[in-house]
């Protein structure tokens, strides 16, 4: 026997977040979709997380050329027009899909979306519910996915996709009892979320492990700009058990201000004119540099004050940072927070079409896992919108492409259980691997980079991914595929960034000196896949 159960279907959705449940939705439309998860459909991934708000321009001044080009310049113009063009011209849409299938962003006294101003932003554009904006599209996103005839598969891990030839033909997954489970599809969605897990201190939930990267390249497909890594200006510090946790750039929509150790407001000497919404990769950099300068908190951060906000505008539009901070024993009504950088978002993936093809046939990705949308560094707010527009795109593109014969060639399948075989004969505990591994990219890969530091966690990575991890039960299983999969993906981010010799966005080479600025970059995308890795040179055919 193959495996322990083989399902067969024409789109398979692997991810369960924002972008996934678009997906399965969309495609539902066209044949029987299988949604696969490795968490509960919507309590895991990011997207229930995210806090700040969604972008999209619905009125007065502002229009979709403004927000491609503050998405543009916000990405230090790395991003691809195409699909920057695509994501300001249909967030409207999409939000307007989600306003049609219940969900409840907050409104203006005047009984219009209410929308704050984020980083980078020349009008207030970010639609919000509260400081609660993606959990609020998820709860809506999973109700009307109940309304479809999708089947949902949770707690199933896929470890590796299913290939005939180049062509995607599905995937392989283990269910909660480590069982080995072939799935295969018409058209395999990949909407796995991002994978800043690889990393010491992190905003993302324990999900996000960046499996969709590590799979997408095993089986050949192009990433870019994996080196791209944003670095969220505001995490929390304390206690230790909360460090990373998103403290929302809303705090500074909503009014906060950043204060170093002398109650001054530093922005003033990195962006004195956006100040605190100047863009993440500023913002993240000047806290980095006030901490490193030693004008920072005495727990190794920043200030960020809202004491002089009214406590009706707290409570009501900050009520989650509220009782996140009353919980660790701090009235933000009354005392300001202390946050520090906390790795955030990948802005690099797999490189897609304005269709969400990746380079394999067969193969889509929307959402965190692909790369392009977002150049070198992605504006807040972008995120929530990504997930639903290319979510939608992808699920049309994989739904409308032709049902075939799909031929799964057994030795694949032998490679896989020989793997699950080692894991159950391994020695080194998973838990310890993963975590030298954030540690060594948290010090290697950070904000401010050089090639010895780059250098140094690359060769942790490689020397991380060959240890014997131990599967101590079949139910560990997927634990193990997932650390191989961080470890990957932690030397895809290394490689990357050695590559690019510049400072561009969030991606800052301390050790390369530079004339030119981001507009006039002589380097495009960085691109990096089993058949070979480079950078482009703009203008060189
Ligand atoms: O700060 C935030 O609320 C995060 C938003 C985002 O990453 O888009």
């Amino acid at each position: 026997m193959l495996a322990d159960e083989v399902v067969d279907c024409h789109v398979l959705v692997i991810g369960s977040g924002g972008a996934g449940v678009r997906a399965a939705i969309e495609a539902s439309q066209y044949g029987d979709v299988v949604l696969i998860s490795k968490t509960i459909v919507g309590k895991g991934g990011c997207t229930t997380m995210a806090e700040g708000g969604f972008n999209a321009v619905l009125r007065g001044e502002d229009s979709c050329g403004i927000h491609y080009e503050d998405t543009m310049k916000g990405g230090a113009f790395l991003n691809d027009p195409n699909l920057v063009n695509i994501l300001s011209r249909d967030a409207p849409l999409r939000m307007g899909d989600l306003v049609k299938w219940g969900a409840v962003f907050d409104f203006t006294d005047a009984d219009e979306i209410a929308q704050r101003p984020f980083g980078g932003q020349r009008f207030p554009r970010t639609c919000y519910a509260g400081d609660r904006t993606g959990h609020e599209m998820m709860v809506t996103l999973v109700e009307h996915l109940d309304s479809t005839r999708v089947t949902t598969l949770q707690e199933y891990t896929v470890i590796d996709l299913l290939k005939d030839g180049d062509r995607i033909i599905g995937a392989m997954a283990l269910d909660e009892k480590g069982s080995l489970v072939l799935l295969k599809a018409d058209s395999t969605v990949l909407a796995t979320g991002g994978g800043t897990r690889v990393y010491d201190i992190s905003t993302n939930s324990s999900s996000g492990t960046g499996d969709g990267f590590a799979m997408g390249y095993r089986a050949g497909a192009e990433l870019i700009d994996m080196e791209m890594v944003q670095f969220h200006p505001t995490g929390a510090i304390v206690p230790y058990d909360a460090r990373g946790r998103l403290v929302t750039e809303a705090v500074r929509g909503e009014g906060g201000v950043l204060l170093n150790n002398r109650g001054e407001r530093f922005m003033k000497d990195y962006d004195p004119q956006r100040m605190e919404l100047s863009t993440r990769d500023v913002v993240a950099r000047a806290i980095a540099t006030e901490i490193q300068q030693g004008r920072g908190s005495p727990n190794g951060g920043v200030y960020l004050d809202v004491t002089h906000l009214s406590r009706e505008q707290i409570e009501s539009r900050l009520p989650v940072m509220l009782e996140q901070f009353l919980k660790f024993g701090v009235d933000i009504r009354t005392t300001p927070m202390e946050v520090a950088p906390t790795a955030h978002h990948i802005m690099g993936g797999l490189r897609i079409t304005p269709e969400c093809r990746t380079t394999l046939p067969g193969l889509f990705a929307c959402g965190e896992v692909s790369g392009g949308v977002h150049g070198a560094n992605r504006l807040g707010g972008n995120a929530l919108a990504e997930t639903q527009v290319f979510g939608k795109r992808a699920g049309e593109a994989a739904g409308k492409a032709e049902k075939r014969q799909k031929r799964v060639d057994e030795a694949q399948v032998t490679l896989q259980q020989e793997r699950l075989d080692r894991f159950m004969n391994g020695t080194k505990s998973p838990s310890q691997v993963r975590m030298l591994l954030q540690q060594a990219m948290w010090e290697g890969a950070n904000i401010f980079r050089n090639a010895i530091d780059l250098k140094t966690a690359l060769a942790a990575a490689g020397v991380l991914a060959d240890k014997p991890i131990k599967a101590k039960t079949p139910r560990n299983l997927a634990e193990c595929c997932i650390v191989e999969n961080m470890c990957l993906v932690a030397s895809l981010i290394c490689r990357s960034a050695l590559i690019r010799e510049e400072s561009r966005g969030a991606h800052v080479r301390k050790d390369i000196p530079q004339t030119w600025d981001a507009q006039n970059s002589p380097f495009g995308h960085t691109f990096i896949s089993k058949k070979g890795q480079g950078i482009e040179k703009r203008g060189v055919p």
